[in-house]
């Protein structure tokens, strides 16, 4: 069904491969495509509760923006592709959904703002992560410079954009641009068992700490009116209801 994504979904969580392997999974414009439709999906199937996005085989992730597709562009079709990226990498980052990265290789250039897209980041031990734009006389394009300065600070970030440098799994978890680094083998092991933990939690509850904890970073919006909006209408949600009988009844909720 998606020339690109390899897609399963098990036990309501969706494991999506972007699977360029002899590419070493670069995004090419057939990536965003599958990526945005699939996202549709994931944005309307009920059985689908979370997900997970990697990379095929086991040297890389996403090895950044498919060179080859960009070299002759003009100045319009690369401000094109910026806001194509965009498009794609805001509708993973608002999904109401949880999307997790398990970064199994190179997480460079696109790759690592893919990864960055989505609402926290796992590594394997063989991770390593890098905006090196720069050593091809471009920037980020695809919400890297904002990202990268969101998570890790802005002195950090610009340290890694200028100097191009590629980060291991350790560092990135200092920098804590992943909150985890396992063993190769543990990495969907890891992530699976997380998002089974998020999964058992009220899914509308945590559509809407998605959607408050992204507008600290929205200036459109105030962060606060959406918290108090959306725990406002918490109270009327079927969810809110199960829960607190839940408690009350000294019974696991049942969402
Ligand atoms: N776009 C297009 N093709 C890419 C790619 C990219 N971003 N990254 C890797 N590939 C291709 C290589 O061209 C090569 O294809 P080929 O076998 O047809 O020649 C294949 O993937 C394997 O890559 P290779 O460079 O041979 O692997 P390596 O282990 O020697 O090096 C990297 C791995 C990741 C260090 C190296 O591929 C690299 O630097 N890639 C570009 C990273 C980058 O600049 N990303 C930002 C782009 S904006």
């Amino acid at each position: 069904m998606y020339q690109t994504l390899l897609t399963e979904i098990d036990n309501h969580i969706l494991k999506v491969t972007i699977n360029r392997p002899d590419k070493l999974n670069a995004l090419n414009k057939q990536v965003f495509d599958d990526l945005d439709n699939l996202f549709d999906e994931v944005y309307t199937n009920n059985n689908i509760r979370s997900v997970i996005i990697t990379g095929a085989g086991s040297k890389s992730f996403v090895a950044g923006a498919d060179i080859l597709e960009f070299k002759d562009f003009t100045p319009e079709q690369g401000m094109a592709l910026s806001q194509r990226g965009h498009q794609v990498f805001f509708k993973i980052e608002n999904c109401p959904k949880p999307v997790v990265a398990a970064v199994n290789g190179f997480a460079l250039g696109g790759g690592c703002e893919l990864a960055m897209s989505c609402h926290f980041r796992i590594a394997s031990k063989n991770a390593k992560f890098g905006q090196p734009e720069v050593n091809l006389g471009l920037l980020p394009g695809y919400g890297g410079t904002q990202r990268l300065v969101q998570l890790i600070g802005k002195a950090k970030a610009l340290e890694l954009l200028f100097t191009a440098a590629m980060i291991n799994a350790e560092e990135a978890l200092h920098l804590k641009l992943v909150n985890y680094v396992v063993e190769e083998t543990e990495l969907l092991p890891k992530a699976i068992s997380i998002l089974e933990l998020i999964n058992s939690k009220s899914p509308n509850a945590i559509a809407q700490c998605i959607a408050a904890a992204n507008a600290v970073f929205d200036e459109k919006v105030n962060g606060y009116s959406i918290e108090t909006h959306t725990f406002g209408s918490c109270f009327q949600s079927p969810e809110m209801k199960e829960g607190v009988t839940a408690f009350l009844e000294k019974r696991k909720p049942v969402f």
